[in-house]
């Protein structure tokens, strides 16, 4: 669906658009485009530049900066502040950034920084070849690059604004000479361009890396709840994930079973469900899942009494599989284990769930520190890392089971 509240204000544009279809090969023209057609458009790679903005707009309407957005989107704005899509460029990839050449660097920017004005900092700042030579212009500014996955990657492109079918109908001679409206908002597609490898993409043990959306297909979920339904519930532009503890809690249902055995032995079964996530738990290799058990009696240190992990783990290379114990959507795992009771006074079983939101990173960082050859700012930036990186660890859950 189209929906132009000002036609007037948007047709010079919109036969802009039309020819950029038409020069990038593709056949139909975007009035009304199927999802599939419209997305191969809105995340083409690379992406082209804006240009100038309109000569009719003010220098506000014109900005790419989300704090220009957030001056007429509040809310979107403030949410956006809090949402680790606002946070793809930091540390984490930065240090990476400077090892890598631009063509490498230029991969990662699709995902983590991706218009092409964006692409333009990075290599100023790099010193790569092709950089600019000139400082960006007004409606680019110089911290473009810094803020992540801005609104204007999502919604901007040759300075026209796209968005999901309003929900009310908008004013007549809205800024930005209005907007174009397209069902690829509300569409999980939207999303697959960063959250899904596609077919010849890295894989590990025949299986994809990023994998996100293909599990979605796979579940049940499809057809039922979209990626927006579960991440931008109400529009809000937060995508809660698995950084959120509440966000876990959906996810993981965990049940700490006590059973007597014969001749004072006991049994733990931990049953595991994912009950709430829309594809694998975790999704793919980054996060791991502790589910630990321990024996407590008064006056004693705690004796563990197991491990379970629930994730995907490769070696710092990523070439060799160890284990691979995600949930998909809906499923269910018990883990048992037996031990002997304590023959004397009172004890109980606890199990915590710890979450290692990205544990992969946080040995792949270690790992760098040591044995990568860097700058010493490069350095730096990977010491702030690894602190992030193991700052968002957190206990889920703990539950008590008494004989
Ligand atoms: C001067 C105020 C102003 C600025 C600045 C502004 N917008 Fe808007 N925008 C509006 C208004 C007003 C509408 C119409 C919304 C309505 O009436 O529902 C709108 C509509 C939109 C829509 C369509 C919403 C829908 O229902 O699909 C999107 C997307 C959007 N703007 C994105 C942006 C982005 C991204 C930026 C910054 C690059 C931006 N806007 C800057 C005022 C502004
Ligand atoms: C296809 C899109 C895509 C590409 C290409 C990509 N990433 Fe990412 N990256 C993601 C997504 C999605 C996440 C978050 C996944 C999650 O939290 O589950 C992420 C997370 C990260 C993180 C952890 C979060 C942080 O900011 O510390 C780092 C570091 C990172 N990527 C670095 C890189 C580097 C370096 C490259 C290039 C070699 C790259 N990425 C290429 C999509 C991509
Ligand atoms: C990762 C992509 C992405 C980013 C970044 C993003 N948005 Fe959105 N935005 C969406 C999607 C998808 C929807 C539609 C969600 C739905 O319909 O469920 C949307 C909806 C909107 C709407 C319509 C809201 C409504 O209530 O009808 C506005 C306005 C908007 N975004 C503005 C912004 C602004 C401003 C920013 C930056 C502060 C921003 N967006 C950042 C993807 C994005
Ligand atoms: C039924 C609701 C639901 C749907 C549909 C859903 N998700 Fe999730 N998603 C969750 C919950 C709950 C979590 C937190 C637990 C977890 O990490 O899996 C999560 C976690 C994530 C994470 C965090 C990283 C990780 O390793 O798990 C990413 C990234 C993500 N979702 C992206 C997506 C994308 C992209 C889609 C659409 C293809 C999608 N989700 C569909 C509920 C959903
Ligand atoms: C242009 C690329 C891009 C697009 C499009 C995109 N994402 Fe992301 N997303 C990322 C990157 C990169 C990260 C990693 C942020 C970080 O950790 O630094 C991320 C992180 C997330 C997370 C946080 C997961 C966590 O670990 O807690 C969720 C949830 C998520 N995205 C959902 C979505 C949904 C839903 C959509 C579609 C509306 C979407 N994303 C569209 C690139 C993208």
């Amino acid at each position: 669906m189209t929906f132009i509240p000002s036609l007037h204000a948007i047709l010079p544009r919109l036969v802009m658009v039309i020819l950029a279809a038409a020069l990038t090969g593709c056949q139909r023209a975007p009035s009304a485009p199927d999802v599939d057609t419209f997305l191969k458009h809105h995340w083409q790679d690379p992406l082209p530049a804006q240009g100038d903005p309109p000569g009719t707009f003010s220098a506000l309407e014109a900005s790419l900066a989300p704090e220009a957005c957030g001056t007429c989107h509040a809310d979107q704005y403030e949410q956006w502040r809090s949402a680790l899509h606002s946070h793809t460029m930091g540390p984490g990839i930065a240090w990476q950034l400077e090892l890598l050449g631009q063509e490498e660097g230029n991969k990662c920017l699709r995902c983590h920084a991706p218009l092409a004005e964006q692409k333009a900092l990075v290599a100023r700042a790099q010193g790569w070849p092709n950089a600019p030579a000139s400082a960006p212009p007004a409606y680019v500014g110089e911290t473009l690059a810094d803020q992540g996955l801005i609104c204007a990657a999502c919604h901007v492109r040759q300075h026209t604004r796209y968005g999901p079918p309003p929900r009310t109908p908008p004013a007549e001679g809205a800024p930005h000479g209005g907007f174009i409206a397209s069902e690829a908002f509300q569409d999980s597609r939207f999303c697959a361009h960063c959250h899904q490898f596609p077919e010849d993409g890295p894989r590990l043990a025949g299986k994809l890396r990023e994998d996100t959306y293909q599990q979605w297909l796979a579940s049940d979920y499809a057809g039922k709840e979209t990626c927006q339904s579960c991440h931008m519930p109400d529009r809000k532009h937060l995508w809660r994930g698995i950084h959120d503890p509440d966000m876990l809690r959906r996810a993981l249902d965990v049940k700490l079973l006590l059973t007597p055995m014969a001749t004072g032995r006991y049994k733990i079964e931990i049953v595991a469900t994912n009950q709430g996530a829309g594809h694998h738990l975790p999704t793919y290799m980054v996060p791991k899942i502790d589910l630990v058990s321990t024996l407590h009696q008064p006056g004693r240190k705690p004796r563990e009494l197991g491990r379970e992990v629930i994730g995907w783990k490769a070696d710092i290379n990523i070439s060799t599989e160890e284990f691979d114990t995600r949930l998909p959507a809906g499923a269910s795992r018990t883990y048992s284990r037996e031990f002997v009771a304590p023959k004397h006074g009172p004890w109980h079983v606890e199990l915590r769930v710890d979450v290692a939101p990205r544990e992969h990173y946080e040995r792949m960082f270690q790992y760098s520190l040591t044995q990568v050859d860097m700058s010493e700012t490069a350095r730096e930036t990977l010491q702030v890392a690894i602190q992030e990186a193991s700052a968002t660890r957190y206990t889920s859950l703990t539950l008590q089971a008494r004989p």
